[in-house]
């Protein structure tokens, strides 16, 4: 089988990963300019200042993108670019930037896909108090209004945040991402909430704006499966869909929010506020909104706690998606196991897990379109006489597009692909060791780029629609 010609074959990256030029071209501080610069929150104390200086090399970027094919590239806009203060004046140098980008993109035949809100926020509104504060629910409707009206004449796919989940929980939990709070459930469940707000108040107003263009959301796609078959683990595994997905999927594609979440969170005083007229508007939304676009990495195993909770203790290093974790309210805990493979970041590799999970998205939510926004291996690759030899990334890819086409065989409907990530960036907590790109930066070498085997890997996939994977 070979994948449909409407089918894109994609690569992502995200603003502060790649672009650098930090206070460049009238650009504000964002709260990872400010996060980043802590000590002891990120890897060696690597930050986004210079990236991988995409902003000043998105010209080869592109070039390179098109000589591999690919057919559509997902990034994301700095918000602090276009708004410095996040509301207020807009910066015309940020929107030439993207207008540049954009159009470079366009030259080649690449199709633009957007995401608005890649956690970079601008700090001014950071410190108001971010997602918890409504100034900056106004500020994002403004700012994606002016996206819209700035590049939605050749941008036709619109992301609107990219991985609530992860911003919200290392947010306001972990406290591994700022705002850099830990433990404060009723601020996570609030924010999570008024990030969906925002969301569905975007999606109202692209819908009125008749650009005849596509909206959604990408969201972590990480389906929980219990250890064993016991009654026990089918309660862990569901409680554990029910709060990573159920959660961050139903007010989008229904429209409302789980009862079993909603319930249990009126009882422990950890509910959102939330007036009638947002959750109408979340409901409203639901039935314009275009797609889903899920990140799959990896399932995740879970077992029920019995007994005394451990106490939860969480770090830079156990924040960053490895199992071992117990759940917030001490339900469940993520394990890892013995028969199952994993990356040098302990992340799992189950390509079945993910034909799993996208069969349980069916059942939920029907026929949804969905676009995979992110997908990949995070490793450290060899350079083996000066090639970049990453065998591992290839198979990883290869085997999670065959579990693609097994879904679309079996009814799933799945529109496109977005290899994680284009080219190797800054991982937000583990600096530039964890690589996941195509391209490789010599970041000795004044930032040259080199083409890895998965680069060569990746055209022939998509020249023959994925024929003989
Ligand atoms: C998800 C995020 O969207 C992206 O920014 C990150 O680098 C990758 N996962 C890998 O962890």
């Amino acid at each position: 089988m070979k994948f449909s010609h409407d089918f894109l074959f994609g690569a992502a990256s995200a603003s502060y990963q790649v672009e650098g030029a930090w206070d460049e071209d009238g650009k504000g501080m964002t709260n990872w300019d400010e996060f980043s610069k802590i000590p002891g929150k990120t890897f060696e104390g690597t930050n986004g200042d210079v990236a991988v200086d995409h902003y000043h090399r998105y010209k080869e970027d592109v070039a390179l993108m098109a000589e591999m094919g690919l057919e559509s590239y997902r990034f994301s806009i700095s918000w602090a670019r276009i708004f410095p203060n996040g509301d207020g004046e807009i910066n015309p140098k940020g929107i030439e930037f993207y207008n540049n980008l954009i159009d470079e993109c366009l030259k080649y035949g690449i199709v633009p896909f957007i995401t608005l809100y890649h956690w970079d926020l601008p700090l001014t509104l950071e410190k108001a108090g971010g997602w918890l504060n409504p100034r900056t629910l106004d500020a994002f409707v403004n700012y994606a209004k002016t996206c819209f009206e700035a590049f939605g004449d050749r941008v036709k796919h619109f992301i609107t945040f990219n991985e609530t989940i992860v911003f919200c929980a290392l947010g306001y939990m972990a406290g591994a991402h700022p705002p850099g709070i830990t433990n404060d459930p009723k601020k996570y469940f609030q924010a999570v909430h008024n990030v969906f707000y925002a969301h569905a108040q975007a999606v109202v107003l692209y819908k009125s704006m008749n650009l005849f263009g596509e909206i959604g959301i990408s969201n972590v796609f990480a389906p929980a499966f219990g250890v064993d078959n016991s009654e026990d683990s089918h309660k862990a595994a569901y409680h554990a869909n029910a709060y990573a997905t159920h959660l961050y999927f139903d007010p989008i594609l229904k429209g409302e929010y789980p009862a079993y979440v909603m319930d249990a969170l009126q009882k422990s005083g950890f509910h959102p506020e939330q007036t009638a007229d947002e959750l109408a508007i979340i409901k409203q939304a639901a039935s314009l909104n275009d797609f889903m676009g899920l990140n799959y990495y990896q399932p995740s195993r879970v077992e029920l706690i019995k007994g005394e909770l451990a106490q939860r203790e969480i770090t830079r290093e156990n924040s960053t998606g490895a199992p071992g974790n117990p759940s917030f309210d001490g339900v469940f805990r993520t394990v890892k196991m013995d028969d199952k493979r994993y990356t040098k970041w302990d992340w799992e590799i189950s390509p079945q897990g993910f034909i799993d999970g996208l069969k349980m998205l069916r059942e939920r939510y029907g026929h949804v379109k969905l676009y995979i926004t992110e997908n990949g291996l995070g490793d450290e690759d060899p350079i083996v006489e000066s090639e970049i030899c990453d065998v591992p990334r290839i198979k990883y890819i290869e085997e999670h597009l065959q579990a693609v086409k097994q879904a679309i065989a079996e009814g799933v409907n799945v529109k496109g692909y977005f290899a994680w990530s284009v080219i190797d960036l800054l991982s937000w907590l583990n600096g530039y060791k964890k690589q996941y790109g195509f391209i490789y930066v010599d970041h000795k070498n004044n930032y040259e780029r080199k083409k890895k085997m998965s680069f060569h890997w990746y055209r022939s996939v998509i020249e023959s629609r994925g024929e003989h994977l």
